[in-house]
């Protein structure tokens, strides 16, 4: 665990240049604006250690599938997000010595991830063998305003010669993925040119067949006025650049402004990309750097007003939940339904950028409660336009027609995942997609939902679970068999808990959900009949068999739910136990010994227990989690977060607090040693939820919001602000008091420590109990 980036509640800084961190300030100092992302690459040439990554959202291609041995229902494809071509590269010559900071000496290297107002911006002095020096600072933006422009202020000073400096902003398709499997191209690049100087690129996936047009423009200033030079262009296969000359003098100073419109076949015909994006261009040099900056910024003082969060007396733990904040913010905007959030966002290669269970499991209650719900919905509705797929899947692997295995990685719905212990056995994904259903109708009230989209996908899981259970004569119960639970550090297994819970409770709630829509919305019910050919009688009763006689593992002499059958024969050992060079131990250990330890990568039992907290005492939630937190070694970045809101729930506010830090500083401070292959972003949604399901003890119980807050000791104060149902409200707790503002929306009753308030005037103060003070 490094603490390398200095702490400050709203920006990210690393001060003097530290070449062995490079790609992990790569990751960190991203930036996204929904539609595209970059990783935080130096603009100019650098020879040293780097993981180039500029994406595109949705842009993606098919490599194809290697395993070591083939299977049956292996997908063809791992869907991989390309890292697309360089819009970010500006050359920058001396002299004819090009700068490059692997070979420069550097001095007073700054970096700042400014997250008020969304900026990446560098600075340093650069001496040359030749003993020239510049000064250089950069900012970095990408509108979040208008999401097909980027804009770069590139300002170059002579410190101490007279002489030439040559800079050339370009565009360079000659890219590939660190992640292929066969170190195929990606891309082709289809025409490049220049226009009214504006330079533009086009390119295409292979394969997939996306198109993306990048256009640049430039303008310089010479000492702050605007120099008229004349560019010469550069250009080789796959590559176009403008070379701007400018004689300086000791203390002169260069600024150049790049802009740049990035335009996709998602979006427009193929036929029009090159032309919209010249026209994207004139409309972003029109607004100048300035103004195109102002409007960004005023996007995020905007965004702030209703997704921050403040917390006092501990600026380590405020840093972290802004940067977990500022990166799910500008990774998914909900503007776009096709759209869905990857793991490393647009932070890096890993885990090919497409859709996991992490979006139904750790993200749609941040998008919930941050924003106006159609953001959360989309997320839904995206998966609804996937059960054709989900349904033909499941046919693939075996299963009854009708019956639905959602991919456990995908970009178009196909499945993508290709290790058997993966792909065909974590299949608690589907009660993930189920959950989501639930929890949106549950924090929204939109329960109509339910006859518009999200029946049709319950009944499609129900078929999948009746079929993926067997009745077991000697257990006299169904049992399921062959599985991976959350915990991926032992596969295979037979009845893990977690599983068979979210079965069983997918079978219900789809029971009950027939049932309203039968009640609320008969037509709407028939044509679901009609569409599904549900079998009501003859379905409805296997589920409720299913239901009835489940399995489920239990180590009665600890009163805790078992992770699944042999868990126990495993060597009982502690985390505690393991000396720190052995962690993580996905880094020092064979996979064999992994398999066989007892040590869990993610909570998995205690995942169940947050999901069905309102079904179990507080004294068997403490019981399992005193059972695995000890055992557990959160190598999934999806895992603290959970266990910091479980330990929060059973008073354990200290505990909750370490947690806390571990999931909100999993990045900036690299637990996990592997933060230079991007951002964890999907479980910043869980670092989010420590802090408001956590330590505010939010909830949604039978329509009504509940809190019950606890903070940690070092915390003097925190406040957020959540959307719900139509309202906006702020909470703010300190150690003593708890206090609701409704900010916009009709009065609305809250539960405040189990006493009702009502919240119709600006605010209500409460202490402790609950009372109005
Ligand atoms: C976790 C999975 C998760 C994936 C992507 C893995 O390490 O075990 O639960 O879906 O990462 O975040």
């Amino acid at each position: 665990m490094k603490k390398y980036y200095k702490i400050d509640e709203w920006s990210v800084i690393e001060e003097g240049f530290n070449p062995r961190y490079h790609e992990e300030s790569e990751s960190i100092f991203s930036l996204g604006n929904g539609h595209m992302g970059q990783r935080a690459n130096f603009e100019e040439k650098y020879s040293g250690k780097t993981l180039q990554g500029t994406y595109v959202a949705g842009v993606y291609y098919p490599d194809k599938t290697r395993v070591g041995w083939w299977k049956n229902g292996y997908p063809e494809y791992f869907a991989k997000v390309a890292n697309a071509p360089n819009w970010i590269g500006i050359t920058v010559k001396v002299n004819d010595e090009e700068l490059d900071l692997h070979y420069c000496k550097t001095k007073d290297f700054r970096r700042e991830l400014n997250m008020k107002q969304g900026y990446l911006e560098r600075s340093f002095i650069a001496t040359f063998k030749s003993g020239n020096q510049v000064r250089v600072n950069a900012r970095r933006i990408l509108s979040m305003a208008d999401d097909e422009i980027g804009a770069i202020r590139y300002s170059v000073d002579s410190v101490n010669f007279n002489g030439v400096i040559e800079i050339t902003p370009f565009l360079d398709g000659n890219i590939f993925n660190r992640d292929a499997n066969y170190d195929e191209k990606f891309w082709d690049v289809l025409d490049t040119g220049i226009n009214d100087n504006k330079a533009y690129l086009k390119a295409r996936t292979r394969k997939s067949g996306f198109e993306v047009g990048f256009c640049m423009t430039s303008e310089i200033l010479f000492n702050g006025s605007p120099a008229e030079i004349k560019s010469e262009t550069l250009t080789w296969p796959g590559y176009i650049g403008q070379i701007f000359k400018c004689k300086v003098s000791r203390g002169d100073n260069i600024t150049l402004f790049k802009y740049v419109s990035v335009l996709d076949s998602l979006n427009y015909k193929p036929e029009l990309i090159v032309s919209r994006s010249i026209q994207a261009v004139a409309r972003a040099r029109k607004k100048k750097f300035e103004g195109l900056f102002s409007e960004h910024a005023n996007y995020w003082e905007e965004s702030w007003t209703h997704s921050d969060i403040i917390i006092k007396g501990d600026p380590a733990a405020q840093q972290g939940i802004r940067f977990n904040i500022f990166q799910l913010n500008q990774t998914y905007t909900g503007r776009d339904e096709r759209l869905n959030i990857g793991p490393k966002g647009f932070t890096g290669e890993k885990y090919g950028g497409s859709t996991y269970w992490d979006t139904e499991a750790f993200l749609i209650p941040f998008y919930l409660s941050t924003e106006p719900s159609k953001v959360a919905r989309n997320l839904l509705i995206y998966r609804y336009k996937h059960l054709g797929k989900a349904i033909e899947n499941a046919l693939k692997l075996g299963y009854n027609q009708g019956a639905a295995l959602y991919p456990m990685v995908t970009m178009t719905g196909e499945e993508c995942h290709n290790e058997w212990e993966i792909t065909f056995e974590e299949i608690h994904r589907n009660g993930a997609i189920a959950f989501a259903i639930y929890h949106y109708i549950n924090y929204t009230g939109e329960s109509e939902y339910l006859a518009e989209y999200g029946l049709e996908v319950l009944i499609a899981l129900s078929r999948f679970w009746r079929h993926r259970v067997n009745w077991s004569d000697v257990k006299g119960k169904y049992v399921i068999l062959g599985v991976t639970g959350p915990n991926e550090y032992e596969n295979n297994v037979n009845n893990n808990w977690y599983t068979n819970k979210m079965a069983a409770w997918t079978l219900k709630y789809t029971i009950d959900s027939i049932e309203y829509v039968m009640n609320e919305s008969p037509l709407a019910y028939q044509k679901i009949v009609k569409k599904t050919r549900l079998k009501y009688e003859a379905e409805i009763a296997a589920w409720k068999d299913i239901i009835g006689n489940m399995y489920f593992p239990i180590l009665e002499e600890r009163g805790v739910f078992l992770q699944q059958e042999g868990y126990m024969d495993k060597e009982q050992h502690m985390v505690s136990e393991l000396s720190l060079s052995e962690r993580p131990i996905n880094q020092h250990w064979s996979w064999d010994r992994i398999l066989r330890s007892v040590f869990i990568k993610q909570a998995d039992v205690l995942q169940g227990l947050f999901c069905f907290e309102h079904e179990y005492s507080t004294d068997i939630i403490r019981r399992n989690f005193d059972f695995y937190e000890p055992r557990t070694v959160h190598e999934s970045s999806l895992s603290p977060c959970i266990h910091s809101i479980l330990a929060s729930r059973i008073g354990e506010a200290e505990k909750a607090y370490e947690l806390y830090l571990r999931t909100s500083r999993l990045d900036l401070d690299d637990y996990n040693n592997e933060v230079d292959e991007g951002l964890h972003i999907t479980s910043m949604g869980g670092t989010w939820m420590s802090i408001v399901l956590g330590f505010g003890g939010m909830r949604v119980k039978e329509g009504m919001l509940s809190l019950s807050p606890s903070l940690p000791k070092k915390w003097n104060f925190l406040s957020f602000n959540i959307h719900f149902r139509g309202r906006i409200l702020n909470v703010g707790i300190t150690g003593k008091s708890t206090q609701v503002s409704l900010l916009k929306g009709d009065p609305i009753q809250v539960e405040i420590n189990g006493k009702l308030i009502n919240c119709r005037q600006l605010k209500i103060q409460t202490n402790d109990i609950g009372q109005n003070i």
